[in-house]
């Protein structure tokens, strides 16, 4: 399949909205602030990672290590009341520093347990802690906040982050989304462990990432506790609530399977979710050990959606998958999941090589060989869609989801493995999850392995395949 796991024609939004600013700086902050001058600029948190197809997401001058996150959604109403408690270091003395937020209203900001001054300036919550925080300290920021979350539009038309459904919402961040339900540093620079306490009305189920630690009901609602251990992008985090059907199992390999599915998806997800442990199994053959404790899937019904997302440890789907999709988000485990984007520029790293896996498990399980998935797609003439940009520089975030991504991504791979036999191929692709697990990895970093492991220079290849303008010509 070479299509991107998402309906052909993007839906169009109203473009993203900018808020008005909420000042709501404390007085004896604000005097400080004032006092603070230019001289300071060299302690004020950036308000973006640095990333120029996202510029605003993420942050500069700290990292968070756990998000603590106490949610409670009232899927009638549709209010949420959040809690976020961030254990984080900074990498730069701060008297000042951003957390990404959108929509929703802050009532009050702490750092380590004193009031801080925050105000709201479009998606960055500015916050000024009473006092300055030294280079590698370790603090903790709690922010209160509620309101009606609202999904993001994406440049590409698509929405993302806390979608609403007729039974809950379909929380899905990527790239952007994670800022409309929690605050946080917004771009998968940043990793971090996560707790999730979420609270829904008696007859829903929350649903997040990792393991189900404890559920408890009491006055017509139900508690979920999760807990994400493993390093996790922001993007990657969930909090899907619905009408759900939950079955629960230890697979042979002692992962902690989780499915949450909607009725109306149960018959068609039945037969695809019984191949998860068998699909993860294969993948660890290829890929190497599976990177989680915990799996699972949420196949949701949400019609409006048109894609699904490779949540950590439990891929979320809109309506039920088929195998291949199935294959897909799980190959992002390891691509994309444990081993993280540094800039989006590089998501191909992600959708090329998930693409791959599904041409793999296809040629594995009596389908078509990858040769004749590369050779269907090298088939298209210059002129189709296919050629428009290429995957390694897809120009704008409007444009990282699109089919060059995906299929000439996974082209490129094949090139790749043609080059170096299979032998080295599958060499490369394990130990680029091994040696970059539960961390990053850039493309040059890619290339580089690729060059080490073979023992051949790869630049021209690359060049073709990820960077060259319109359709390669066959060596
Ligand atoms: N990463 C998803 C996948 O291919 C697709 C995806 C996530 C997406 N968010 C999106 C596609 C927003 C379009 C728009 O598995
Ligand atoms: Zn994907």
């Amino acid at each position: 399949m070479t299509a991107p796991h998402r309906q052909a024609s993007p839906r169009r939004g109203a473009g993203l909205r900018r808020e008005a600013v909420l000042a709501t700086v404390p007085v004896a902050v604000a005097a400080l602030l004032a006092a603070a001058g230019p001289a300071s600029a060299g302690t004020i948190g950036a308000s973006g990672a640095g990333d120029p197809y996202f510029p605003l997401s993420g942050n500069g001058g700290y990292h968070v290590k756990h998000y603590d996150l106490t949610l409670r959604y009232d899927t009638t109403s549709r209010h949420l009341d959040g809690k976020a408690v961030l254990t984080v270091r900074a990498t730069q003395k701060l008297t000042r520093f951003d957390l990404d937020l959108k929509g929703l209203k802050v009532t009050g900001v702490k750092v380590d347990g004193t009031a801080a001054g925050f105000r709201r300036d479009g998606q960055e919550l500015v916050v000024t802690p009473r006092h300055a925080l030294r280079k590698d300290q370790e603090f903790r920021v709690t922010v209160t906040y509620n309101g009606t979350p609202k999904a993001v539009t994406d440049p590409d038309g698509s929405a993302d982050g806390w979608i609403r459904t007729d039974d809950g919402a379909f929380v899905a961040g990527e790239p952007q989304g994670a800022m409309t339900w929690f605050p946080g540093n917004n771009h998968p620079k940043d990793k971090s462990s996560y707790d999730f306490t979420i609270t829904v009305p008696k007859g829903r189920t929350a649903v997040a990432n990792g393991v189900l630690r404890g559920q408890h009901t009491a006055n017509g609602r139900t508690t979920f506790r999760w807990h994400q251990a493993e390093p996790m992008a922001a993007y990657l985090a969930t909090a899907t609530v619905g009408k759900f059907k939950v079955e629960q199992y230890t697979t042979s390999d002692g992962i902690q399977v989780y499915n949450a599915v909607d009725a109306r998806e149960a018959r068609a997800a039945a037969p695809v979710l019984k191949k998860l442990p068998s699909v993860l199994k294969w993948e660890s053959k290829l890929f190497g050990p599976y990177p989680f404790r915990a799996a699972g899937s949420i196949v949701d019904h949400a019609p409006d959606v048109g894609y699904a997302l490779e949540t950590q440890s439990r891929p979320l789907y809109d309506s039920a998958p088929d195998v291949s999709t199935l294959v897909h988000e799980s190959a992002h485990q390891w691509f994309g999941d444990s081993v993280s984007l540094t800039a989006w520029k590089d998501i191909w790293l992600n959708e090329g090589f998930a693409t791959y896996a599904e041409w793999l498990y296809s040629e594995q399980h009596g389908g078509d060989s990858a040769q004749k998935s590369f050779d269907a797609l090298y088939a298209r003439p210059a002129s189709d869609h296919l050629w428009a940009f290429p995957p390694g520089d897809p120009g704008s975030g409007k444009n990282i989801f699109d089919t060059p991504v995906y299929a000439r991504g996974a082209m490129a791979l094949h090139e790749l493995r043609q080059a170096v036999g299979d032998q080295d191929f599958f060499t490369i692709l394990r130990a680029w999850a091994t040696e970059h697990r539960a961390g990053h990895g850039t493309t040059a970093q890619f290339v580089k392995l690729a060059e080490r492991v073979s023992g051949k220079d790869l630049d021209g290849l690359f060049h073709t395949w990820l960077y060259q303008q319109g359709k390669p010509n066959k060596a």
